[in-house]
């Protein structure tokens, strides 16, 4: 395992109880960083792991400034977000999409994203550093049927990554994305069978991700050798998209 070193850093993952959220935050800690979850079901493991771990709804604006807060009370500063916080929605057509169910999906998976990100952006343009990592998905750039929701969130967590990378270019801000296909984790009990099926056969590789596979991609994206990069999106989809 090559290590990338985070010595020093202080990491927020949302989402740090989830699969991947979990894998990246255990990488961080191994890489020298101090790491802290906001997750709106966080874990006893987490905390027993030397991850600091606190209970935020990433949709709720007094949540998130209320977490940042207590984030800054205890570490005094966050150089690293990733925002990995999300679910997946209903599998249904647009026609029978309930819209709940929909602004439920984006309400997580993009304005979660937007405010975990707008709430830490002031304190990393100050310190003059910070690195942004945002897990969209390959449905946010192929469009999957019967995930609209998903597919759209992703498709403006890609929009948004761009948007931000352009705003922070000329500080030492970095803001970029991942787009997984379909990895190793309780995400994918909130499909049913066929869909995963349908979504496994995509794939070149003809197999799923694991979680530490995007955790080895998401730390250097976290990392200052990841200097001349932002606003971008990175596959890690066994081959699955190749644009
Ligand atoms: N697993 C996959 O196949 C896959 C593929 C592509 C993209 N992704 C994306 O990667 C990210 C992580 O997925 P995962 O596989 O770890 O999923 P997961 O279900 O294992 O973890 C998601 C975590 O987000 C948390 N969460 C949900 N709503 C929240 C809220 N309102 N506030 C705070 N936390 C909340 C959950 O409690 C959970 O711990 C998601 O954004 C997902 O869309 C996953």
């Amino acid at each position: 395992m090559n290590q990338i070193d985070l010595g020093g850093k202080i990491v927020v993952i949302t989402g740090g109880a989830g699969g991947i959220g979990q894998a990246i935050a255990q990488r961080a800690l191994a890489s020298g960083a101090s790491v802290c979850s906001w997750d709106n079901a966080p874990t006893a493991a987490q905390a027993t792991a030397g991850i600091a771990s606190m209970q935020v709804d990433i949709t709720s604006e007094a949540a998130v400034t209320a977490a940042y807060a207590d984030t800054i009370a205890k570490f005094g500063r966050i150089d690293v977000l990733v925002n990995s916080a999300g679910i997946t929605g209903p599998t249904l057509t647009v026609q029978d999409y309930p819209l709940d169910a929909w602004l439920k999906v984006m309400a997580i998976n993009l304005t979660g994203t937007f405010l975990c990100s707008r709430a830490v952006v002031g304190g990393m343009v100050q310190n003059g550093y910070g690195r942004i990592v945002n897990m969209a998905s390959v449905a946010g750039k192929e469009g999957n049927p019967l995930q609209s929701a998903y597919s759209a969130s992703k498709a403006a967590v890609i929009a948004l990554t761009k948007s931000m990378g352009k705003e922070l270019a000329k500080v030492d801000v970095r803001v970029n994305c991942i787009a997984p296909a379909m990895i190793e984790s309780a995400l994918l009990d909130q499909m049913p069978a066929s869909k995963r099926a349908e979504n496994l056969a995509k794939i070149p590789m003809g197999r799923a991700g694991t979680v530490d596979e995007i955790a080895a991609m998401a730390l250097w994206l976290a990392s200052e050798e990841c200097s001349f990069t932002t606003g971008a999106t990175f596959d890690a989809s066994g081959g699955r998209a190749t644009y």
